[in-house]
C-alpha cells in the first residue's frame, strides 16, 4: 500500500475517512461530508451504538449525493486527550476497517481541533505511521496468493487497498516527518519477518546472513562461528547448541553515527560511547535433553524475538541515521536432543570464567545470554546494556500479554525505558532484583546452577542470572516471552509477530541519547 499526503479537499471517489469526538462532535471534514450526502452521517449515528469513543467506527457504503464507495466514520476519543499513539492507533484502525472492505483508494482528512498540543503535519504523520504498521503482512509460503494465516485476512484474500491519502495542512511537513518514521517501520517488519519465518529456514547461520543485509545501511557486521567462540571461552553458549546439527553464532552489529575519533572526556566523551543491545536468539527452543511438552512447542519459533528486536532496532537507527554509536550483540543457537546434546547436570564454563551447573537444560536462554552480555561488555565498554529475551514462562504468568517484564541495576535507565514504553504504547512492568533471589542459584559443584530449583520468581531468579554478567555497567533486561507473539490482531500489528520492541527502543535512544545536530 502507497501512503501519499495531499491538500484538504474531499475525495471524490474510493473511501473516504473523517472523525467524530467523543461527545458528538464533528470535525470540519465531518461536517462537510454530512452536508454534501443530505445529512447522512448524522443519520447514521443516530441509527447506531457510535458515540465517537477511540476505537470505535461506523461504515456508511455507496452514499447518496457522491461518487464515494464509502464514508468511514472514526471515532476520535475524547477532546483534549489526543496523543501521538492514539493517532497512531486511529491509523491502524483505519486500515484494518478498509483494507479488506473493497474500496481501492482511501482518503483521510486530519482536521485541525483547538485543544490538541500536537502540530497538524505530526498529526498526519502518526495516523500514516499506524497505518503502515498495521498493514505488516507475511506471505511469502502462499503459493495460491489467498491468506487467511496472516494478517487482517480473515479468509479474504490480499487486501484491496492500493492507495491511503492522507490530506492535511502542510502536507510537505507532514512527509518529511513520515519518512523518518518509516525507517523504523522497516526495522519493525524486518523484525517480524525473522520472528514469522518457520526455524527450517531461520537457523543460527541462516539468521547470522540476514543480518549482513545490514552491510547495505553501513552497520558493520561480524559473524563469529563455533571455532572462534570455543577460542574465546563460550563454553555457555556453545553448550546450548551441541545438541543441534546446526552451527552455533554470534553476530556483531556496529552502528557509528557519530563520525571521528571521541573527545577524551567531558560529557561529549559520553555521548561517543556505544549504547549496547543484546538478543537471545534461541532459533528453535525443543527444551532439549529436559524436552518441552509437544503441545505448544510449535511457538518455540519465536524464541528467537529477542534477536530479532535487536536486529530490527539495528535497520531502523541506521536506516534513520541515528546520530549515536550503537553496538548490537545476538547469540544464535537451536536447542536440540541427540547424542551430543548437553545432559542435566553438565557443568560448563562461560566466557567470563564462572562455571555453571546445568540442571535443567530448558532454562537454556539464559546460558546463551552469560556468554553474549560477557563479550558485549568486555569488548565495548558501553554506556549501558539491554537485552531482550523470551527468557520464562513466568514473566506471562506474572503480566500476561500487556506489559513486558523489566528488571534493571539503575534507576535512570529503568525510568528512560519505561517512558518510552507509555509513548510508544510497548509498556513495560519493572520488577524486583535482589540478594536474596540471588542466593537461590547457588550450586553444590559449580560457580551458580542455571535454574533456582524451587517454584516461585521464575523471572526474577532469571533475571539475577544474567546480572552476574554484566559486571557494572548500567543494564536492563526485558523479558518479552508474553508480548513477542500475539494471538490476535492488536492495533498496531495484525496477529503474529509484534516486534515489541523496536519502537520502544528507538524512542529510548530518540529521546535521550543521541546528540543533537547543531
Ligand atoms: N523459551 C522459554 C520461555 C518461553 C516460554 C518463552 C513460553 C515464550 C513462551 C525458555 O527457554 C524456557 O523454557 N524457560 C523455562 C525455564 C525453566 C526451565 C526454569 C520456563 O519458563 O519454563
Ligand atoms: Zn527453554
Ligand atoms: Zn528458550
Amino acid at each position: 500500500m502507497k501512503i501519499v499526503f495531499s491538500g484538504t479537499g474531499l475525495a471524490t471517489s474510493g473511501a473516504l475517512v473523517v472523525g467524530v469526538m467523543e461527545g458528538g462532535q464533528f470535525t470540519a471534514s465531518a461536517k462537510q461530508i454530512d452536508k454534501k450526502t443530505g445529512g447522512a452521517v448524522k443519520r447514521a449515528i443516530k441509527a447506531s451504538r457510535f458515540n465517537g469513543k477511540a476505537g470505535q467506527n461506523l461504515m456508511i457504503v455507496a452514499p447518496q449525493g457522491t461518487r464515494l464507495d464509502r464514508v468511514l466514520v472514526v471515532g476520535m476519543g475524547k477532546p483534549g486527550h489526543m496523543s501521538e499513539l492514539s493517532l497512531q492507533k486511529l491509523g491502524g484502525g483505519i486500515y484494518a476497517a478498509l483494507a479488506y472492505s473493497g474500496s481501492k483508494t482511501a482518503a483521510v482528512l486530519v482536521d485541525a481541533h483547538e485543544k490538541s498540543k500536537l502540530t497538524l503535519p505530526v498529526m498526519a504523520a502518526a495516523v500514516a505511521e499506524g497505518a503502515r504498521l498495521r498493514s505488516y503482512r507475511f506471505d511469502s509460503y502462499q503459493t495460491k496468493g489467498v491468506s487467511n494465516a496472516s494478517g487482517t485476512g480473515n479468509g479474504n484474500g490480499k487486501p484491496l487497498i492500493t492507495t491511503l491519502s492522507i490530506g492535511c495542512k502542510g502536507a510537505i511537513r507532514a512527509k518529511e516527518t513520515f519518512k523518518a518514521r518509516t525507517k523504523v517501520a522497516d526495522g519493525v517488519f524486518m523484525t517480524r519477518d525473522l520472528v514469522t519465518e518457520p526455524p527450517n529456514v531461520l537457523y543460527p547461520a541462516s539468521l547470522a546472513k540476514r543480518c549482513q543485509e545490514l552491510t547495505k545501511l553501513g552497520v558493520k557486521v561480524e559473524v563469529l562461528g563455533e571455532v572462534q567462540m570455543k577460542r574465546l571461552g563460550m563454553g555457555a553458549l556453545l553448550g546450548v547448541g551441541q545438541g543441534s546439527i546446526r552451527e552455533s553464532k554470534l553476530v556483531v552489529m556496529q552502528w557509528k553515527g557519530l563520525k571521528g575519533k571521541a573527545p577524551k572526556k567531558g560529557p561529549e566523551a559520553r555521548a561517543y560511547m556505544p549504547l549496547c543491545f543484546v538478543g537471545k536468539g534461541v532459533t528453535f527452543d525443543t527444551g532439549g535433553i529436559s524436552l518441552k511438552p509437544s503441545g505448544g512447542m510449535e511457538d518455540m519459533k519465536y524464541d528467537m524475538g529477542g534477536s530479532g528486536v535487536v536486529i530490527g532496532l539495528m535497520k531502523a537507527l541506521a536506516g534513520r541515521k541515528a546520530r549515536c554509536n550503537a553496538v548490537g550483540v545476538v547469540g544464535l543457537a537451536e536447542n536440540m536432543p541427540g547424542a551430543n546434546a548437553q545432559r542435566p547436570s553438565d557443568v560448563v564454563t562461560s566466557m567470563s570464567g564462572q562455571t555453571i551447573e546445568v540442571l535443567n537444560t530448558d532454562a537454556e536462554g539464559r546460558l546463551v545470554l552469560a556468554d553474549a552480555l560477557h563479550y558485549a561488555n568486555n569488548r565495548f565498554k558501553p554506556k549501558f546494556i539491554v537485552d531482550l529475551a523470551t527468557l520464562t514462562g513466568a514473566i506471562i504468568v506474572s503480566l500476561g500479554n500487556e506489559y513486558a517484564g523489566m528488571f534493571a541495576d539503575n534507576d535512570r535507565l529503568a525510568e528512560q525505558l519505561t517512558e518510552a514504553g507509555e509513548i510508544t504504547g510497548e509498556k513495560l512492568w519493572r520488577m524486583p532484583l535482589g540478594d536474596e533471589y540471588d542466593k537461590m542459584l547457588k550450586s553444590d559443584i559449580a560457580d551458580m546452577k542455571n535454574i533456582s530449583g524451587g517454584r516461585g520468581a521464575g523471572s526474577i531468579t532469571a533475571a539475577q542470572f544474567l546480572q552476574r554478567f554484566v559486571g557494572r555497567t548500567p543494564w536492563a533486561h526485558l523479558d518479552i516471552a508474553g508480548v513477542t507473539w500475539s494471538k490476535k490482531d492488536m492495533d498496531l500489528s495484525p496477529k503474529g509477530a509484534t516486534a515489541f520492541g523496536v519502537r520502544l527502543l528507538d524512542r529510548m535512544v530518540a529521546d535521550n541519547h543521541e546528540v543533537k545536530k547543531k
